[in-house]
């Protein structure tokens, strides 16, 4: 079972992420929890390009081929060998981000991120929970980290709000896989929804 966590940036996937692994691994399950861009030490060296710095570092076609170079990476090396061993895989983000955020925030690359898809990846996550949350709160929350990631926080409220209109349209687009959770609330509660959903999916 691959599952992912998608949505703006604050929105509390990490944090869910590591709640639900400690829920599944709590019921006896092996549990491999990832996150992109990152996963495994070549894509960690491309996150450090991606997320750092200016802004204008990267147009929006040259960060679709160091995403996806990324994830590839992640995906041959970590991923799928888990997958095989029978372990569950959760990932903070996945191809969807791409989607999105390559995909819809300067300019409509959509059908360029699906090609590469396509190509180089070719493999969707069997659940994926979108955490849809207020742009401010969200920019508030990640900004509250304080880190040296910022280059898409930076963006600014602006892409926050259309990758949070982007996420939805997503989850109705993949409705087999995707589910909505309402990220606004205590940690504990949306925690509760996501555990539900799991156990639901495993069964
Ligand atoms: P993301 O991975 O989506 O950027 P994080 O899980 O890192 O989000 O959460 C961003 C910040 O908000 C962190 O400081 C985290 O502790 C806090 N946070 C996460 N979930 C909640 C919540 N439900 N309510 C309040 N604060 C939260
Ligand atoms: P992440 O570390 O998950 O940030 P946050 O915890 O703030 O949500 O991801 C860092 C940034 O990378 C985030 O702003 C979204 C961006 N990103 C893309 O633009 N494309 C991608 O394919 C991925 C995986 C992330």
């Amino acid at each position: 079972m691959f599952i992912t966590f998608e949505g703006i940036d604050g929105s509390g996937k990490s944090t869910q992420a590591r709640l639900l692994a400690e829920h599944l691994r709590a019921k006896g399950h092996e549990v491999v929890l990832t996150r992109e861009p990152g996963g495994s030490p070549g894509a960690e060296e491309i996150r450090r390009l991606v997320l750092e710095g200016d802004p204008d570092r990267w147009s929006a076609e040259t960060e679709i081929l160091l995403f996806t170079a990324a994830r590839r990476d992640h995906l041959e090396r970590v991923i799928e060998p888990a997958l095989a061993a029978g372990r569950i895989v959760i990932s903070d983000r996945f191809a969807d981000s791409t989607r999105m955020y390559q995909g819809l925030s300067r300019g409509d690359l959509r059908a360029t991120v699906d090609t590469l898809h396509a190509l180089m990846i070719g493999r969707e996550p069997d659940l994926t929970y979108v955490i849809d949350m207020d742009p401010e709160l969200g920019l508030a929350r990640a900004r509250g980290r304080q880190g040296s990631e910022e280059r898409f926080e930076d963006f600014g409220a602006e892409l926050q709000r259309k990758m949070r209109a982007g996420f939805l349209s997503l989850a109705a687009e993949f409705a087999g896989r995707c589910r909505v959770i309402d990220g606004t609330r205590a940690p504990e509660k949306v925690a509760a929804d996501v555990a539900a959903i799991a156990d639901r999916a495993l069964a």
